[in-house]
């Protein structure tokens, strides 16, 4: 699938921007604060995944303007398709004219963005890493966001009953339903994701084994009885801690290196460029899925990397196929086959490349 236009209104710092996109990459360049972010953060609404983490989709209407946002995207490729979004207090989204959900939308296009705050995939804490799978389940298996949260809520039914000095035993069996079918999900994808990070290995410093560490668990091949066991395990450390130990919500993704963390044995540098590895073959086992090329979000891509880092990356992207929007300040940058825009006080304008 491909992007080919987008109109934006009132949203951030955009006041207004009609842009015809090229179907392969389109380097987003200006100083900072100029409105890159909020480019990107407009398709990721538009793709189904709402405004960026820590903000409100309410937040992103342009300070002083009235009438909310509106962003519009024509969608081309496998299928066509029109996307919008008009945001006043929350958002209301269409697909070809008619209400629809996020996840509707996600399904429409299947976009993965890479943030700053994923250069912590690498050495960041579990919870970087859980929503790192949990984008890439919910994108490969449409029922996961909505089992994840009903996982949750029970997840936090079973704590308020702990806090309070009960024994949740009730909880269990829903739970371990959830659990098990979240832990299924999550151990494929795992899979998925080592499968192709063979693909993308140019941007590995060294090779990484990937693990699902499931919350709380044993090894047990039987996913439903080990939940059980070692819920029975640490009934007496749930009791005393208050807080539910086993299940999805304590998982890790363990990304090792030559039997050390990669975290620990990788620079900053290579651990961006690992974290970036990990994006392209979270893409290609979307693209996999649904036979459908994925679109890539990237903010700040070039930051931390040498020139052989960017090379790569750049040739990555090309090989790829994929349609991709990366915004960086930089401007120097290597030549590339695609589009440069720049943007400036929340304008954005098409330039030819120096
Ligand atoms: N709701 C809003 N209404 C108007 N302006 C906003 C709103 N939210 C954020 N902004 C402004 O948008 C500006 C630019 O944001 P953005 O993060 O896209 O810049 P950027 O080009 O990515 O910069 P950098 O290179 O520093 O990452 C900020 O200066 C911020 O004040
Ligand atoms: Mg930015």
């Amino acid at each position: 699938m491909r992007i080919a236009q987008t109109r934006i209104r009132n949203f951030r710092n955009l006041e207004s921007a009609l842009c015809e996109w090229h179907p392969g990459l389109n380097v987003l360049t200006g100083p900072n604060g100029a409105g890159k972010t909020n480019v990107l953060e407009a398709l990721h609404v538009l793709t189904g995944w709402g405004a960026f983490s820590g903000s409100k989709c309410a937040d992103t209407v342009r300070w002083k303007s009235e009438g909310g946002a509106s962003l519009a995207a024509q969608v081309e490729g496998e299928h066509s398709a029109v996307v919008e979004a008009a945001i006043v207090a929350r958002a209301s989204l269409r697909l070809d004219g008619r209400a629809c959900r996020w996840g509707d939308l996600r399904s429409c296009v299947q976009s993965l963005a890479f943030l700053p705050a994923d250069m912590a995939l690498i050495e960041g804490s579990p919870a970087v890493r859980r929503r790192f799978l949990d984008v890439l389940c919910a994108l490969v298996f449409p029922l996961y966001a909505w089992k994840l949260s009903e996982y949750r809520r029970i997840a936090r039914h079973r704590r308020y009953l702990l806090g309070r000095g009960h024994a949740p035993r009730f909880t269990d069996e829903t739970m371990a339903g959830l659990a098990v079918w979240i832990w299924e999900c999550r151990l494929e994808v795992a899979t998925l994701l080592q499968k192709y990070l063979e693909k993308w290995s140019a941007l590995l410093p060294r090779k990484i084994a990937l693990e699902l560490k499931r919350g709380g668990a044993g090894n047990a091949d039987d996913l439903n009885e080990d939940f059980h066991r070692s819920l029975d395990l640490l009934a007496e450390r749930e009791r005393l801690s208050g807080v539910p130990l086993v299940g999805p919500h304590r998982d890790d993704l363990i990304l090792s290196c030559e039997e050390r963390l990669a975290g620990e044995t990788f620079s900053r540098g290579q651990r961006r460029r690992a974290a970036l590895a990990l994006i392209m073959a979270s893409a290609s086992a979307v693209e996999n899925r649904y036979r459908a090329a994925p679109v890539l979000l990237l903010d700040e891509v070039t930051s931390e990397l040498d020139a052989e880092g960017r090379g790569i990356l750049m040739n990555s992207l090309r090989e790829s196929g994929w349609q991709v929007f990366a915004a960086t300040a930089e401007s120097s940058l290597p030549d590339f086959d695609g589009a440069l825009w720049k943007l400036e006080n929340g304008k954005i304008e098409r330039v030819e490349p120096k």
